[in-house]
């Protein structure tokens, strides 16, 4: 058959919710095969069952995103070559540390006219400069790689509340235009942009920000200060993206990606969340530490991507430019107490 065939890699809080989505939609377009594969990164389970099993046998991942039922014709899968050997349409959402192993493991293995779509925020930083985590799927395996980014709480979108998402595609509006198909729900508003460094960025930069919010709430400073943050934040989101890629638009800020992404967030997402108990405790205890206890496997990216935007920088001396961003690196490091995420503010450029 023709039918297009999807995989998806990853199933922590939001891969889970994404091939839920998918699998809604495989089994009502008739251009897609029915069943939806979903990698599974093995552990056991307290109960010394295997989450793979419990996830086949309950068709809920019982660990990532309890209480959702994904649909039947999702099959978990812990053999990662197993998993994509059949299919044309890869859908990446793990967290972005784990991309590049991934598709270490994958080389060779995948079909010749597969393409890909990363749900992935992050980057890496290698000795060239900074790489995108779709330019790292495309590189390492030799495919087409899109982005699909927005303001998209995953357990917010399990239970089918209404959210706007966007996918950026590099020049084929054609494949933009299945993985929009591929995802598209009256609850799960998709559009495309053709912009894939600035869907990319938007969504990796703001949880560099949504850090600085949570301090801000850590410090109860209020929702002025909060907001100040959020806009001195996507300045500098717009800013560092263009200096890195000058083809990137004005218009992906004001797309679900970029804005929206942004607020929801600093209001409800789980970087907001650690960052807040990081400045509640004065930073005497580490991001590692609270993320372990109060995320239960799940991982934030924004501590991760703040150290990264912060090699950027300095390497190309731009410090002085993005003071927002080189202050929540300082703070998560340990070289700033919390509140400093306040007190950079003569350090503005007069552009700001
Ligand atoms: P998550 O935070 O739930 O992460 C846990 C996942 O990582 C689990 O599936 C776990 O098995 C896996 N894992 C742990 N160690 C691993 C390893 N060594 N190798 C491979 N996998 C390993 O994951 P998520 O929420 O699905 O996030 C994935 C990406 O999607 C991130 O970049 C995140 O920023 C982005 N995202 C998340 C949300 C959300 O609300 N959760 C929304 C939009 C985008
Ligand atoms: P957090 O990882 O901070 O929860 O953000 C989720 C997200 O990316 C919402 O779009």
């Amino acid at each position: 058959t023709h039918r297009s065939k999807v995989t998806v890699i990853g199933s922590g809080n939001w891969g889970s919710v994404a091939a839920k989505l998918i699998a809604s939609n495989t089994l009502r377009l008739r251009f897609f095969h029915d069943e939806v594969r979903m990698w599974v990164y093995e552990e056991t389970l307290p109960s010394g069952e295997k989450l793979t099993d419990v996830i086949n046998r309950t068709n809920e991942n019982v660990k990532y995103l309890p209480g959702i039922k994904l649909g039947q014709n999702v099959v978990a899968d812990p053999d990662l070559e197993n998993a994509v050997r059949d299919s044309n349409m890869l859908v990446f959402v793990t967290p972005h540390q784990f991309v590049e192993g991934i598709c270490k493991r994958l080389v060779r293995k995948i079909r010749e006219d597969a393409e890909a779509i990363s749900l992935v925020k992050g980057m890496e930083v290698k000795m060239e400069g900074p790489c995108m985590i779709s330019t790292l799927i495309s590189q390492q395996l030799g495919i087409n790689c899109s982005v699909l980014m927005g303001a998209n709480i995953a357990n917010e979108i399990a239970v089918e509340k209404f959210s706007e998402a966007t996918v950026g595609y590099r020049n084929n509006r054609e494949v933009a235009e299945r993985w929009v198909q591929l995802f598209y729900t009256p609850y799960f508003i998709v559009t495309a942009a053709q912009d894939v460094e600035g869907v990319e960025l938007c969504g990796t930069l703001k949880n560099v920000v949504a850090i600085a919010a949570g301090f801000v709430d850590g410090l109860e400073m209020g929702n002025n200060t909060k907001a100040a943050i959020m806009r001195l934040g996507l300045r500098e989101m717009k800013a560092f993206s263009k200096m890195l890629f000058p083809s990137v638009k004005d218009s992906t800020f004001f797309e679900s990606c970029g804005v929206a992404d942004l607020i929801t967030t600093c209001l409800g997402g789980r970087n907001r969340k650690v960052a807040e108990a990081y400045a509640r405790n004065g930073g005497k205890r580490s991001f590692d530490e609270l993320e372990a206890e109060m995320l239960q496997g799940q991982k934030l990216q924004g501590v991760s991507t703040a150290s990264e935007v912060y090699e950027v920088l300095s390497h190309r001396g731009w410090l002085e430019l993005f003071p927002l961003f080189s202050t929540v690196h300082e703070i998560c490091s340990g070289l700033l107490p919390p509140s400093a995420i306040v007190e950079y503010s003569e350090k503005l450029p007069r552009s700001f």
